[in-house]
């Protein structure tokens, strides 16, 4: 497939870029630094842009001739206000709405959108309620387009800043406070998370409402949002038939190393 990844040049699109690449499929990340994703370059099938994707002329040039979009676009402060700050709008809601009219306009099949679980609009973070104001322009797609929104609790893995955080923190002071002790998450290995994103790309079953698994680091909207659990009601592991990856597999091999 000829992908567009939008948002594809932070944690989990660096990991997810790499399971396109070697799925074969041809993958154009836009980011307004190129510097910052020049490290994906040197994947086979990854073309890296400097664009501006709230510019909807810009966002249609992208799309052209494009199998597929991801929206991987999310920040951590957007800012505070009723129901959110203007960061978190532009972010999470006006750019999935511009996404929408883009992949519309070019014919685009096949729409993956990343969402939080948790996401409500009636939900205590500012980060949540727009995180839901975004599945819901994501849904609001002509039924041409086969949309599929991921709902992940905290990932972990690689380059994360949820574990690593705690383990720097962990390696300078003798005690640490913790905002919300009581705060339940599910993570998730961000490998698992790509690969579930790329099994989803050809499955219509996957094509409408999906809950799939894993947070955020600390502003008081961050606070806020850990006092809604971060856990599955009715998902029993992955799905596509993947296994999740156990976090005490995976965390030594990168939390052990000096940073
Ligand atoms: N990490 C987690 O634990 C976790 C858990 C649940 C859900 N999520 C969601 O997963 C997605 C990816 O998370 P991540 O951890 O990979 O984030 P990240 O490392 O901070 O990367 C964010 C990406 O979004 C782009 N971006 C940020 N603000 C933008 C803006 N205002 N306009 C256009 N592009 C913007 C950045 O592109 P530039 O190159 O242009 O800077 C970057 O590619 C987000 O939607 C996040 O909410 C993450």
């Amino acid at each position: 497939m000829n992908i567009l990844l939008i948002g594809g040049s932070g944690f989990v699109g660096g990991h997810l870029a790499a399971h396109l690449s070697a799925g074969g499929h041809s993958v154009l990340i836009p980011t307004r630094r190129r510097e910052r994703a020049k490290h994906l370059t040197v994947l086979p099938t990854v073309d890296v842009v400097e664009a501006d994707v709230h510019d909807e002329a810009q966002l249609a040039a992208l799309m052209r001739h494009r199998d597929a979009v991801i929206n991987l676009v999310g920040v951590l402060r957007g800012g505070n206000g009723d129901p959110y700050g203007a960061g978190f709008a532009r972010a999470h809601v006006e750019l999935p709405r511009k996404i929408v009219r883009a992949v519309q306009n070019c014919g685009v099949p096949r729409l993956l959108h990343m969402s939080a679980l948790g996401a409500d609009p009636r939900a205590p973070s500012a980060y949540l309620r727009s995180k839901a104001d975004g599945e819901a322009a994501a849904f609001a797609v002509s039924p041409a387009v086969g949309v599929t929104v991921f709902r992940p609790s905290v990932i972990f893995g690689r380059g994360d800043s949820f574990l690593t955080l705690f383990a720097r923190l962990l390696r300078r002071l003798p005690i640490v406070p913790l905002a919300c002790p009581d705060a339940r998450f599910q993570p998730v290995w961000v490998e698992d998370v790509a690969a579930a994103f790329c099994a989803s790309l050809p499955r219509r079953e996957s094509f409408g409402p999906m809950e799939f698994l894993p947070g955020a680091p600390l502003t008081r909207d961050n606070v806020r949002s850990m006092q809604v659990p971060s856990v599955c009601d009715n998902v029993d592991g992955l799905p596509f038939a993947l296994s999740a990856t156990p976090l005490e597999t995976v965390a030594p091999s990168y939390l052990a190393q000096p940073t």
